[in-house]
């Protein structure tokens, strides 16, 4: 409750007049540097608000005297980045294949540069550690094993024109036949042709059916896959003797695959990325354990 103000006691600064209880609040002045410090705020505010964008307005705010943007400044930066980096790019795009790793300099950018890109454009079909997805025709890039080729020319091919895609005139293309599903074999010898697989592979297999399977893999696989079933980059026909599958290696996989076959595709990146990037990103994958 309010009382009157009491007549401050000499040496006592005066009252509120509030009194809760009988305890009395002092009515003491705000201190001077608490003042000071409020107004020079006041005066930044206003300041900030000429000066630099704020008023939000419909599509953007008020750009303010200075011409400050965030935007701006990452186009400037951008820029900057650019210009640093042209003189190297330019020599990287002049340098044949198989020189760039002979220059340090260009090696140390192109695989940096390279991993970037890496992250950004193919690690959702590749994976981040470039290892591939098992199972659903992504291939490892780390290993030894090299569908099209691991050399850094037949790599830097693969990425400018993709795979089997129909944007690009010089992409890879091979096409296995759908064995089952266009009735090439019956279901017997989709059967037998599996258990070669299976055998060739190393796996647990029926010998008797896998010696049929045999011929039959003579006759319709060993064009693509060649005789022995180490396949063939001439046209993109994965070794089927090793433990390395893109699609999977057991019966009902192998199964599948032979009766509707696949159709792995990889766009094109010539139309994404500059020589520059596809360069150093090609430098990298060659660079990853598996370049030959
Ligand atoms: C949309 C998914 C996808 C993306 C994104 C992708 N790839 Fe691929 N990539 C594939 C597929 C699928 C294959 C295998 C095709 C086949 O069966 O031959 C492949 C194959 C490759 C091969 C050939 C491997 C070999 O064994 O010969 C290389 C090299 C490669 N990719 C590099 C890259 C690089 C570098 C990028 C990023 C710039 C990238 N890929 C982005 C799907 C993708
Ligand atoms: C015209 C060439 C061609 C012929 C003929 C062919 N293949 Fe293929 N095969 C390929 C290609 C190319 C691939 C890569 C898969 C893709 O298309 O994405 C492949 C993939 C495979 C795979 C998947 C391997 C993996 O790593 O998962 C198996 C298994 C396979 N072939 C078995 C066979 C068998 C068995 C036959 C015979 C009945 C056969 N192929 C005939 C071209 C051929």
């Amino acid at each position: 409750m309010s009382v009157k103000p009491t007549k401050q006691k000499p040496g006592e600064p005066p009252t509120t007049g509030h009194s809760w209880d009988g305890i009395q609040e002092y009515d003491n002045p705000m201190p001077r540097w608490w003042l000071w410090t409020f107004y020079a705020c006041i005066a930044w505010a206003a300041g900030y608000m000429v000066l630099y964008p704020a008023w939000p307005l419909v599509s953007a705010a008020t750009p303010g005297l200075l011409g400050f943007s965030t935007r701006g400044d990452l186009e400037t930066e951008k820029q900057r980045f650019a210009e640093a980096n042209s003189a190297i790019q330019a020599k990287l795009v002049e340098t044949e294949l198989t020189q760039i790793a002979a220059d340090p300099e260009l090696l140390q950018y192109a695989t940096n540069a390279g991993a970037a890109v890496f992250r950004t454009n193919c690690v959702q079909c590749h994976g981040s550690g470039a290892a591939g997805v098992q199972g659903q025709g992504y291939p490892n890039l780390l290993d030894d094993d090299w569908i099209w080729g691991g050399d850094i020319e037949s790599i830097h091919f693969t990425v400018t024109h993709g795979i089997r895609n129909t944007t690009n005139d010089e992409a890879r293309y091979s096409e296995m036949p759908r064995f089952g599903a266009d009735e090439l074999l019956d279901s017997t010898q989709i059967a037998q042709v599996v258990e070669h697989v299976l055998a060739i592979s190393g796996q647990d297999h029926d010998a008797a059916l896998a010696a049929e399977g045999a011929v039959v893999f003579a006759e319709n696989c060993a064009a693509c896959h060649t005789e022995a079933g180490t396949g063939s980059r001439d046209v993109g026909a994965p070794n089927l003797t090793d433990a390395i599958w893109l699609y999977g290696g057991d019966r009902e996989t192998l199964t599948e695959t032979v009766t509707n076959a696949r159709f792995g595709v990889m766009p094109n990146w010539n139309v994404r990325l500059t020589e520059a990037d596809i360069r150093s990103v090609a430098v990298y994958v060659h660079g990853l354990g598996g370049g030959e």
